[in-house]
């Protein structure tokens, strides 16, 4: 295993928006691939209850970006939780907003939306079946990120038009018992310098043996 390479794979694979390349096509086979890829992460009791969306239709993804679109006027609206440590994570704001300004703008544009999903919904589910059902779509969601990104390819994982699944749904004739899990509009990206992005440290909440105590 070379170290170095996965370290920097899995350290410099970021939300791409405002690099998508949105004049360069996406193989569908390159797509597949990085599914081929993504479908060996873990799932719960191994019950690989998970389908891949992929949407190059232009009609469908506009209808999709605006639905996005009005999740985000419902989103800006929602007040976001403060927390004590929040210096880092402000600081980053500012960049992160021009960039969602961008994707929110221009996301229709993405030659490909994949919508990941998973069989099963959790209304009224209990706790169990809630972290089984997402803890069995979002590794696969990661890993297609990351095996997108050693190709040349980036995505925004998004799940802002979640405000609206069951309107996402109809377009897109999915059944009631599937779940949608998110929604990446995928592209080339341009240059090559993703960075690890400053994150608080990790020593700030890993604990040994009782909540809070740090080593
Ligand atoms: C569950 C989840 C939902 C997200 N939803 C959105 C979204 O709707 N729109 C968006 O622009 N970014 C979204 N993001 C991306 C985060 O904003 C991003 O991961 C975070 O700012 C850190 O940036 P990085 O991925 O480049 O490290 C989401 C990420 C996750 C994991």
């Amino acid at each position: 295993m070379d170290i170095a390479a996965a370290d920097k794979l899995l350290t410099t694979t970021r939300s791409v928006r405002k690099r998508l390349d949105y004049s360069r096509p996406v193989p569908l086979d390159v797509i597949q691939q990085c599914i081929d890829i993504a479908i060996q992460a873990p799932t719960g009791s191994n019950q690989q209850g998970w389908s891949f969306l992929i949407v190059t239709d232009a009609e469908k993804r506009k209808k999709l970006a605006d639905l996005y679109r009005k999740g985000v006027e419902i989103y800006a609206q929602v007040p976001q939780p403060v927390r004590p440590d929040d210096d880092l994570r402000t600081q980053q704001r500012p960049r992160g907003l021009v960039s969602s300004l961008h994707l929110v703008q221009t996301m229709e544009q993405a030659p490909v939306f994949l919508i990941p999903c998973i069989e099963g919904r959790t209304e009224n589910a209990p706790q169990f079946a809630q972290a089984s059902m997402y803890g069995s779509i979002l590794p696969a969601v990661w890993s297609f990120m990351l095996a997108a990104r050693a190709r040349g390819i980036g995505a925004a994982w998004t799940t802002i038009h979640l405000f609206f699944e069951k309107e996402a749904a109809e377009i897109l004739e999915i059944p009631d018992n599937v779940t949608q899990a998110a929604l990446l509009p995928v592209a080339y990206f341009t240059g090559e310098d993703f960075k690890p992005a400053k994150r608080i440290p990790s020593r700030e909440f890993t604990y040994f043996e009782t909540w809070g105590k740090k080593r």
